[in-house]
C-alpha cells in the first residue's frame, strides 16, 4: 500500500501540489493523468524520493518512506522514464542484470530471468548482447519496461513510457504491460497524457490539475460520473457511454483491413506487415471471403518459403456487420482475442474490430452526437 498524506510541494513561492493525498492499494494498476504540468511526475518522483515534498509524509506499508535508506528504496522500486534511461555503454543483458546483481542476487537466477523478462515483453535472446542504440525505439521501451521488473520489486513507477511510440507497438506495448501486471501482481503508477490509453490499462485513474486531486476511481466510474465540467471535457464527453448498443460493428471497424491471398508466401506476409505497420494479416480467397488468418508471431515459426494457405490459422472468428457495441466487446473478452473481423451474409471481409479502432470510434461517434443534438 502507498499512501500520501497531504503532500504539498513548492519551487519558491509557487505551490505546485496544494494538499494531495491518496491510497493505493496493493497489486494496482493506477494512472495518474493530467494537463502538462499539473505536478504527475513530482508525485511519481516523491515515491522514490527523487523529490522530496514541502510537507506531508508517504508511507509504503505503512512505513514513513522519508526513514527510510534512498539508494535502498529505489533499488527496490522499478522505474521507466520516456527516454527509457538505458545506458548506453552497456548491453541489453548488462543493463537488465545491473540492479539485480548490485542487490547480489545469484547469477544462476539472474540469467535465467533476464531471458524470461525479455521473452516476457517480446524480444528474443538474440537481443542480449546488442547494445542500446542497435534496438528501434520501441525495442528499446520493451527493455526499459523489462528492466523496471527486473528490480523484483512490488511497485513501478512509469513516467510516459510509451509517449514517444507508434500507435501500434504502443497499442502492444500496453497490452503486454496489461498482461504482465496481472500476472505479476505488481503495483504500478503509470503517467501518461492520453485518456485511451488510461481507459485501455488503468484498475483506477486519478486525475489532477493545478496539483489538485480532482477525481480518483475506475476508469468506468469516471467515463459515467465525471467530478466537474473540467474531468467531463478532458474524457471527451464519452455520453455514448450511456446506449453504447445504438453503435454496430460496422460503425466500429477499420474499413479496409490488410489482407493477403493464399498463394503468398511467409517473407511477403512480413512484408506486408512491416509496411503497413499491422502484426496480422486477413487471408481471403478470390471473392474476398474470409477464409483464414495470419500473425507475426505465428508466422515466424514457419519457413520464409512456406505459402500462406499452408500454415494460416483457419478456424477464424468472426461477427457480423450488424453485431452491436456491446455484442463486439462480448465477444472480444469472451475469447480474449484483440480483435475480430467483421464479415457479411456471404462470409465476405468487411472490416476489422481492435480495441483501437473501438475507442477510435467511440470518440469520432461522441463528437457528431454533440453536433446532431
Ligand atoms: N525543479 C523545479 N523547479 C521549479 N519548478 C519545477 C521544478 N520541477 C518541476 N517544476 C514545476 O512544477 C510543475 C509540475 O511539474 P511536473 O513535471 O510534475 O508536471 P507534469 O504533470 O509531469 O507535466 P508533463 O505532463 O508536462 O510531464 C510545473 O509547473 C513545473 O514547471
Ligand atoms: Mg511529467
Amino acid at each position: 500500500m502507498i499512501q500520501f498524506q497531504n503532500i504539498v510541494k513548492k519551487y519558491r513561492t509557487k505551490t505546485i501540489i496544494r494538499n494531495f493525498s491518496l491510497d493505493i492499494e496493493d497489486g494496482q494498476l493506477v494512472v495518474f493523468i493530467g494537463p502538462s504540468g499539473c505536478g504527475k511526475t513530482t508525485l511519481l518522483k516523491m515515491i522514490n524520493r527523487l523529490t522530496q515534498p514541502t510537507s506531508g509524509k508517504i508511507f509504503l506499508n505503512g512505513t514513513d518512506i522519508s526513514k527510510m535508506n534512498p539508494i535502498e528504496l529505489r533499488r527496490n522500486i522499478g522505474y521507466v522514464i520516456q527516454n527509457t534511461g538505458l545506458f548506453p555503454h552497456m548491453t541489453i543483458k548488462e543493463n537488465l542484470e545491473l540492479i539485480p546483481k548490485l542487490k547480489g542476487e545469484s547469477m544462476d537466477l539472474i540469467e535465467k530471468k533476464t531471458v524470461e523478462l525479455l521473452k516476457m515483453v517480446g524480444l528474443t535472446e538474440e537481443y542480449l548482447q546488442r547494445y542500446p542504440k542497435e534496438l528501434s525505439g520501441g525495442q528499446q521501451q520493451r527493455v526499459g519496461v523489462a528492466r523496471a521488473f527486473s528490480t523484483n520489486s512490488d511497485i513501478i513507477l512509469m513516467d510516459e513510457p510509451f509517449s514517444a511510440l507508434d500507435p501500434v507497438t504502443r497499442s502492444a506495448l500496453q497490452e503486454e504491460l496489461y498482461q504482465m501486471q496481472k500476472e505479476l501482481n505488481k503495483t504500478i503508477i503509470f503517467v501518461t497524457h492520453d485518456m485511451d490509453e488510461a481507459i485501455k490499462i488503468a484498475d483506477k485513474i486519478c486525475l489532477l490539475k493545478d496539483g489538485d486531486l480532482l477525481q480518483y476511481d475506475t476508469p468506468e466510474n469516471i467515463l459515467k460520473n465525471p467530478t466537474n465540467d473540467f474531468v467531463e471535457n478532458f474524457i471527451g464527453k464519452r455520453r455514448i457511454w450511456n446506449n453504447p448498443e445504438i453503435l454496430k460493428a460496422e460503425d466500429i471497424m477499420i474499413q479496409n483491413p490488410v489482407k493477403i491471398t493464399t498463394k503468398r508466401n511467409v517473407l511477403q506476409a512480413i512484408e506486408i506487415m512491416k509496411e503497413n505497420k499491422v502484426d496480422s494479416l486477413m487471408v481471403t480467397d478470390k471473392q474476398n471471403a474470409l477464409i483464414g488468418l495470419v500473425t507475426l508471431k505465428g508466422i515466424q515459426l514457419h519457413n520464409r518459403n512456406a505459402i500462406i494457405e499452408d500454415i494460416m490459422e483457419q478456424e477464424v472468428l468472426s461477427i457480423s456487420q450488424d453485431t452491436d457495441l456491446i455484442s463486439v466487446l462480448k465477444t472480444m473478452n469472451d475469447h480474449k482475442i484483440g480483435y475480430v473481423p467483421v464479415v457479411n451474409n456471404s462470409n465476405q471481409l468487411l472490416g476489422l474490430i481492435t480495441r483501437s479502432s473501438i475507442l477510435s470510434a467511440l470518440s469520432s461517434q461522441l463528437i457528431e452526437m454533440e453536433v446532431a443534438f
